[in-house]
């Protein structure tokens, strides 16, 4: 990324305005308004996406009707929230606090960890590419977290003290659940169990945390993140604050706002995912939006295939059906995906025959 202004700082001073001042916010972070066909769903009958049960998937009983509805939601909506992960909420609960502590420190502190020029991994923002594309309201930090070799410390933060370690624990207890639905998702449309699940495990893990400041002035004006799909093959999210709701989920030409359940991940299909099974799952595009007086919080947990891996659709997902994506090495489609602007589903369209 190129350097850009640090968001966090920055709406401190435009946040310290009133909403009849002069707009503080500058101009590279406002959006046209949104257009009029797309209308932005709330309310709970609204937003709910899919709920999936863990438990429901590896219990006998129940794994052919609860994975046939994990194949429905990466069909239609390719996001789902998952309960009974079985990740401890203490796992969750350290990180959590982890998080707000890193993000709480002054800015020099956090910049121990900074993005180095033209990287990816570290503190700073993502996909700035140009000096005159719109920017996002938010920071972020984005490490390789798993497996251990991938890890480059520079990035990673030592205060507070535990972070690492939580980080470490989180993510090796996460990385077993998203194997267990990769699982499930094969065995719901009817392939081998181990076929997705082979492709991913043991590839590395990225996690990303999000850090949206609130925006008095603008809020409707900038977004946290721009319209994008996940370039990887699954995306493991969960918010530090679980009432503010700012993530956004394309269907049918219409945004819906995602509210999710308390202590559940919200879970996407990502580009590779829905070329490995030639269109049967779905990576739905997805943005983030601000709210005007709360700061949002969230951590993404990122499922990569081997970088050198050939990524196209599997023969097990094809069973007779004509192919519709062209491969690609995953090397060359991610080192595409970091060098422009985030932009709904380009990167994917570029693939499909
Ligand atoms: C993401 O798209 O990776 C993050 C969205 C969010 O903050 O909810
Ligand atoms: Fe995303």
């Amino acid at each position: 990324s190129l350097p850009v202004t640090n968001v966090q700082a920055l709406a401190e001073t435009c946040n310290s305005n009133g909403v009849d001042d002069d707009l503080q916010v500058p101009e590279r972070y406002l959006i046209k308004e949104p257009s009029a066909e797309e209308v932005v769903a709330g309310g709970d009958s609204n937003c709910a996406i899919p709920v999936i049960d863990l438990d429901r998937l590896v219990d006998p009983r129940s794994s052919s009707s609860e994975c046939a509805k994990l194949v429905s939601a990466c069909r239609h909506w390719g996001f789902f929230q998952l309960i009974n992960h079985g990740v401890p909420e203490q796992v969750i609960g350290n990180l959590k606090s982890d998080v707000v502590e890193f993000f709480k420190q002054p800015l020099q502190d956090k910049q121990e960890c900074a993005q180095q020029p033209g990287g990816v991994e570290g503190y700073g923002q993502a996909f700035v590419v140009s000096e005159d594309q719109k920017l996002d309201w938010a920071d972020m930090l984005y490490i390789l977290v798993q497996p251990t070799e991938s890890r480059d410390l520079r990035f990673w933060p030592t205060r507070p003290p535990s972070f690492r370690n939580s980080v470490d624990v989180y993510s090796s207890e996460a990385r077993e659940v998203g194997y267990r639905l990769l699982e499930s998702m094969a065995k719901g449309v009817g392939a081998e169990p181990a076929t997705l699940r082979a492709v991913f495990q043991g590839q590395a893990l990225g996690m990303r945390v999000n850090y949206y400041p609130p925006c008095r002035q603008a809020a409707d004006r900038v977004l946290g993140l721009s319209p994008h799909t996940d370039a990887d093959g699954l995306t493991l999210l969960f918010q530090i604050n679980n009432d503010v709701h700012g993530l956004q989920v394309k269907k049918d030409g219409k945004w819906f706002a995602v509210e999710a359940m308390d202590g559940a991940f919200i879970v996407n299909v990502g580009d590779a995912l829905e070329i490995m099974s030639n269109g049967k799952f779905t990576s739905v595009e997805h943005r983030a939006v601000i709210h005007p007086t709360k700061e949002r919080t969230s951590v993404a947990l990122f499922f990569f295939p081997s970088s050198d891996m050939i990524v196209g659709p599997l023969p097990e997902f094809m069973k007779g059906d004509q192919m519709r994506y062209r491969s690609t090495s995953f090397h060359d489609f991610m080192k595409q995906y970091f060098a422009e602007k985030l932009d709904g589903r380009k990167h994917l369209e570029r693939l499909r025959l």
